[in-house]
C-alpha cells in the first residue's frame, strides 16, 4: 500500500481493460458487509497492460458507477497491473531492519526494468526464519510512480477519496485468504483470467511470491472465435457469453477449448518455472476468478493439462448481503468479476 488513511466503510475500485468494478464494504463480526456494487463496460482501448490511455474517459465511466451506487466522497482503494508493476522474490544477505531500509532500493534496482526513482518501492520478508540459509528472504513490490499517480487521478476526477493504490495481485490474495482461510503447508495458485490477460499468483505463507501476466484472456479468445469464423469481434463475444445460457453452438465451442488449452499450458509452464527457481512448498490446489472462469470447460481443461484440482473462487462467500437490495441471482451472476475489488476494499478497510 503505498498511502492509506482510516475509514470504516471502503469502497474498492477495479479498473480493468473491459470493465470498471466498484464495491462498497464494512466489516460485520467473522467477514463482510456488502453496502454497494456496480459494474460498467469500459470503452476499447482505454487501458492498454495495466495503463490507462484515456484518463477521460475512464474518470466518466467511474463517475457514473459512484453516483449510480451513492458512494460520493468515499474512501477508495485501487490496484494496479501490468509491466508497470514488478512482484519478485529475492534473497539479500541477513541484515538489521534499519540497514535493510536503505539497501533494498540497490537491491530492488537489479530487479526493476526502471528508474528507481521512478517507483514507489515496498517490500516484505518472508521467512524470519531464516538463519539456516544465511540469507533473508524478501518479496519486493515496485510501481511506476506515473501509473499510481494516473489511478490516484482517475478516483478524484469521479467523486472518490483515493486513499490507497495497491498490488492488484496482493488484493487478490487478500480477497482468497478472507473467503477460503489461508494454508502455510503448501503453496496456493490463484489465477484471475481476465479480459487482456491472465495473471498467474502463487502464494507461499501468505504472500504472494510469484506473478506472470499471460495474454490468453477473454478479449484473445473472443479473437479465435471471430477469425475462426469470420465474424465481428461483437459478433464472437456473443457467441462466447451465450454459454451462460447453455446454448454455445459445437463449432465455438471447439474453438474455445482448443484456446483455454493454450491457457492451461501457459499455467503449467509457469508453474515448472515457479518450481525451478522460487518454490519452497509443494504447489497446493489452483484457484480460478476473474470473468473468464464462465467460459465452458475452462476449470476441466486447466485440470487435465496440469493435472491439479481446479476450483472456481467465489470473491462474496464470506461478504453478508440483503437481499432485498441486491438480489442473489444478480450477485451470484456478476461476483467472478469481482475478485480484485473485494480484496482491495478489503485491503482498505485494514487502514
Ligand atoms: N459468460 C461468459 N462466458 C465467457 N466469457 C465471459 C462470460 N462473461 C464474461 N466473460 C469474459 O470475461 C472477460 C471480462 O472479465 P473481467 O471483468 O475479469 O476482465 P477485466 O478485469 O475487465 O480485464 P483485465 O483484468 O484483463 O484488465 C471478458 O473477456 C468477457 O468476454
Ligand atoms: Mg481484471
Amino acid at each position: 500500500m503505498f498511502f492509506a488513511g482510516t475509514q470504516k466503510k471502503v469502497v474498492g475500485v477495479d479498473i480493468g481493460s473491459s470493465s470498471v468494478k466498484l464495491i462498497g464494504l464494512s466489516r460485520v463480526k467473522g467477514g463482510y458487509h456488502l453496502e454497494s456494487i456496480g459494474i460498467a463496460p469500459v470503452p476499447k482501448d482505454c487501458i492498454v497492460d495495466g495503463e490507462i490511455y484515456n484518463i477521460g474517459g475512464i474518470s466518466n465511466v467511474l463517475r457514473e458507477l459512484v453516483n449510480a451506487s451513492k458512494v460520493k466522497g468515499a474512501s477508495a482503494f485501487t490496484g494496479v497491473f501490468g509491466s508497470g508493476v514488478v512482484v519478485k522474490r529475492i534473497k539479500v544477505p541477513i541484515m538489521p531492519k534499519e540497514e535493510l531500509e536503505h539497501h533494498i532500493k540497490w537491491e530492488a534496482e537489479q530487479y526493476v526494468p526502471f528508474n528507481i526513482d521512478e517507483v514507489n518501492l515496498d517490500y516484505d520478508v518472508i521467512t524470519p526464519n531464516y538463519k539456516k540459509s544465511g540469507k533473508m528472504d524478501l518479496v519486493i513490490a515496485a510501481a511506476k510512480k506515473d501509473l499510481v499517480s494516473s489511478y490516484s487521478a482517475v478516483l478524484y476526477d469521479s467523486g472518490l477519496v483515493a486513499e490507497g493504490i495497491d498490488i492488484g495481485s496482493f488484493a487478490l490474495y487478500d480477497m482468497y485468504k478472507e473467503n477460503y482461510g489461508s494454508t502455510k503447508e503448501e503453496a496456493n495458485i490463484l489465477i484471475d483470467i481476465g479480459a487482456s490477460r491472465s495473471l498467474i499468483n502463487v502464494i507461499e505463507k501468505n504472500r504472494c511470491v510469484f506473478v506472470k501476466e499471460i495474454e490468453y484472456a477473454g478479449e484473445y479468445f473472443t479473437q479465435k472465435i471471430q477469425e475462426q469464423l469470420g465474424i465481428t469481434f461483437e459478433e464472437g463475444e456473443a457467441l462466447k457469453v451465450s454459454s451462460e445460457d447453455g446454448t454455445l453452438p459445437p463449432e465455438v465451442e471447439k474453438i474455445l477449448i482448443s484456446e483455454v488449452k493454450k491457457l492451461a499450458v501457459e499455467v503449467r509452464k509457469s508453474l515448472d518455472l515457479y518450481l525451478a527457481t522460487a518454490s519452497e512448498l509443494p504447489v497446493g490446489d489452483i484457484s480460478v476468478v476473474g470473468g473468464g472462469v464462465k467460459l465452458v470447460g475452462v476449470t476441466k481443461v486447466i485440470e487435465s493439462v496440469t493435472g491439479i484440482p481446479v476450483e472456481i473462487v467465489n470473491p462474496m462467500r464470506n461478504v453478508a448481503f440483503n437481499e432485498k437490495i441486491f438480489p442473489t441471482s444478480y450477485l451470484s451472476h456478476i461476483a467472478p468479476f469481482f475478485g480484485v475489488s473485494v480484496g482491495l476494499a478489503i485491503r482498505g478497510l485494514r487502514y
